[in-house]
């Protein structure tokens, strides 16, 4: 007996090219169909095997596997050895960049700019495929509110709006119109669903949560991904409420199928299909095989589940031949919206000129440039003085070109990076910059601690880059402690003390620039260091982004989209929280202070830094907020504006934030959720009147009903620089 097994509907769809299914399909066989829904990971060791498997007609696609000839190679085999000569279709992690490597996606979410996220997934696509592949597991656009959970890096942070609006910019930028040039990848929204609320942050752990959290806070950014026209979905590792997403109908067919309509196809997570008995509902491969391809996985990720057991399932009546056909139906339609059937191969001479073009180069700069977050400058203390002398350029990742490129960086290579040191060397000609590693990122250096503090003493001004290696964030590397590694303070201390001591005079300015994957905990660095600089895993043009921002030839306009705690206890911890029965009455508000309330006896409620903070070295005032409707119908749009003046003395970039709470309702709603946001760019003295029109559908939540609607009722709203702040207004909803 299959549990949850699919139902199935007529899809609307493009008519020529279910023509061109329809006859695929009614050559194929039942063991041909089921082939197409097998992805295999062939590497080097075992393109032999692979090759054989291939021409045998037993897989649909390739995983992980890179390179315009080595693909070609594979290629031939399953167009001109196979009896049914489908081609395959190649799919690789493409996530923030293919050669050109750009900002981790989590800092590439800190610019608050989805035309620059679709310019760099473009240009990811461009280079992907001009080496063969054809399919990208991206976006990955899981909301994550656990800095503890590795795979932080690799999204847009912890909202859903901002979210959704990166998903859906990432998905256009890969799957950019050119579909006959072969320069379209296909997007996959991934992990579905909730893999961001793992318990504890701990990788691929359970998760138990509401439906109405799954829809209001989940949900929404696979649906932009999908209304943008993804092309596929992957489901997630874990379990919801004790079903395993690769496993679960609700999921894959109630909401993807049912609600939404989506066509593409369903790819399961690695092997996630064979893990189901490691969860422990199913007993063997087979049941797995059964229970996935019942529940809407049509393709089968690494784990030969559907290869070693589909036909004999259909065979034995234990699984419906239909399923099959779907599955191959939605594989085969990818295939022929690619091209493949008419251009299988990639033309070898392309990826030589398709690699890190200038343009790319410049567009990876001015992504990091803008992600980069400035969370503290004391005194005005940056931007640095040009005319600086010596400058002592200190820390495990002050020249790295390797842990930069971050997570997923695949065929980005070190030796196309820029370090922080290649940077200032750059943009300070003239200083002597003395370099010096202090530490290991994990490890003390016997000697560095001491090398540093000479270094502070010859120096006129000290830059330490602190922070995570690669390897720190991304899949399976969750951390318990979230501060730079117990080497790195160590260092830090020390050179801290170093350019505290003596007279005030001749104390050495300190400036920490972090790198890493995640939202940090950096009580100390927050309270001592004067200036902090977040430059996430940067990419390949990071140094040369650090170097422009120190020294002021860009201005910083980054902002956070993750909260970073004070404190690994108050995780998880995100601005969009409910206000709970008994709420503190004001930041700072501590058990003792005011007793029998939602908070901690050791720790402030708020966090060391809030969604949406970040610095400029210029400063903007919000005055006059104007809400242009109080009253508003239903299908109505709430139409609000701010003045948003730089009264500061340079030009700069702020990120104009709207946030809304629906004060009451049928079911308790968020104190604040962001519903608008715009980069805008002001001269100093510069200001303009910033105005939001936000459709009041977008205000609404799942009901008792588990219905999306909108409550009438009044709302406060919000025009500010963070969610932490801003000017409060209201307006209310009328029921028409
Ligand atoms: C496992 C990861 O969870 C997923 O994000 C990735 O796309 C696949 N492996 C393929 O590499």
């Amino acid at each position: 007996m299959i549990r949850g097994m699919l139902h199935f509907d007529a899809n609307l769809l493009d008519p020529e090219v279910e023509a061109q299914v329809d006859e695929l399909l009614a050559k194929l066989s039942l063991r041909e169909k089921i082939g197409q829904m097998v992805q295999i990971h062939v590497h080097d060791g075992n393109v032999e095997a692979s090759l054989e498997l291939i021409a045998g007609g037993h897989v649909g696609s390739v995983l992980n596997y890179y390179e315009a000839s080595k693909l070609n190679r594979l290629q031939r085999a399953a167009v001109e050895e196979s009896a049914a000569g489908i081609p395959l279709l190649f799919a690789n992690d493409v996530i923030h960049g293919y050669r050109t490597i750009f900002p981790i996606p989590l800092a590439i979410s800190c610019t608050w700019d989805p035309e620059l996220a679709q310019e760099a997934a473009r240009i990811a696509a461009e280079e992907a495929t001009a080496d063969g592949t054809h399919w990208t597991f991206a976006p990955m656009v899981d909301i994550a509110r656990d800095p503890r959970w590795g795979r932080i890096a690799e999204g847009a942070g912890e909202d859903p709006f901002l979210g959704a609006a990166m998903a859906r910019a990432q998905v256009q930028g890969f799957q950019h119109d050119n579909l006959e040039s072969g320069r379209r990848l296909v997007a996959c929204a991934k992990h579905f669903a909730a893999y961001g609320a793992v318990e504890g942050g701990k990788d691929y752990n359970t998760v138990d949560l509401s439906e109405r959290t799954l829809r209001d806070v989940f949900l929404p950014p696979f649906k932009a991904a999908f209304d943008a026209g993804a092309g596929a979905v992957m489901s997630a590792f874990n379990e919801i409420a004790g079903v395993p997403c690769t496993a679960n109908a609700f999921l894959l067919q109630t909401i993807l199928r049912d609600e939404w309509g989506f066509q593409g196809l369903v790819v399961s997570d690695w092997d996630a299909v064979g893990e189901l008995i490691a969860h422990g509902c199913a007993a063997d491969l087979r049941e797995a095989a059964a229970l996935s391809a019942g529940a809407g996985i049509d393709m089968d990720m690494a784990s030969n589940a559907y290869r070693q057991h589909l036909e004999q399932l259909v065979a034995e009546g234990a699984m419906p031949a239909a399923v099959i056909d779907l599955a191959a139906r939605r594989i085969l339609r990818q295939k022929c919206i690619l091209g493949l059937f008419e251009q299988p191969y990639v033309d070898k001479s392309r990826a030589a000129h398709s690699f890190l073009r200038p343009e790319f180069r410049a567009k990876a700069l001015e992504v990091a440039h803008k992600s980069i977050v400035l969370l503290k400058n004391e005194g005005d203390l940056l931007p640095l003085d040009r005319a600086v002398r010596r400058l002592a350029l200190i820390g495990p990742l002050a020249d790295d070109h390797h842990e930069i490129l971050g997570t997923w960086h695949r065929i980005g290579r070190d030796e196309d990076a820029e370090s922080v040191l290649d940077g200032l060397r750059a943009v300070l000609p003239e200083t002597e910059i003395i370099c010096v590693r202090g530490s290991n990122v994990l490890e003390s250096e016997p000697a560095g601690v001491g090398a540093a503090v000479q270094a502070v003493s010859a120096s006129d001004v000290v830059v330490m880059v602190l922070g995570e290696a690669e390897t720190m964030s991304g899949e399976a590397h969750s951390r318990a402690y979230l501060g730079p590694p117990a080497p790195q303070m160590q260092l830090l201390q020390a050179v801290y003390e170093a350019t505290t001591q003596g007279p005030q005079a001749k104390r050495q300015p300190l400036v920490v620039v972090l790198m890493s994957g995640r939202p940090l905990v950096i009580p100390w660095l927050a309270t001592h260091i004067p200036a902090l600089v977040q430059a996430w895993h940067g990419g390949i043009r990071a140094g040369r982004a650090i170097a422009d921002v120190l020294v002021g030839n860009v201005n910083p306009s980054g902002k956070l989209t993750a909260t970073w705690p004070r404190a690994e206890g108050q995780i998880p911890i995100y601005y969009a929280h409910k206000s709970t029965g008994r709420p503190v009455t004001g930041p700072g508000v501590r058990q003792f202070d005011e007793a029998f309330r939602s908070h901690y006896i050791d720790e402030e409620n708020s966090p060391q830094f809030p969604f949406g903070y970040g610095l400029s070295y210029t400063s903007f005032r919000y005055e006059g907020l104007q809400v242009e409707t109080p009253v508003v119908d239903l299908d109505g749009e709430v139409v609000v504006s701010a003045m948003v003046r730089n009264v500061g003395r340079r030009a700069g970039d702020e990120i104009v934030q709207l946030y809304v709470h629906d004060l009451v309702a049928e079911v308790t709603r968020p104190v604040k959720e962001l519903k608008g946001f715009q980069r805008v760019s002001l001269t100093a003295g510069e200001e303009r009147r910033v105005r939001f029109a936000i459709p009041v559908q977008e205000l609404g939540f799942y009901g008792l009903d588990m219905a999306y609607h909108v409550e009438p009722g009044q709302f406060q709203v919000w025009i500010g620089p963070a969610s932490s702040s801003g000017l409060e207004g209201s307006f209310t909803v009328r029921d028409t």
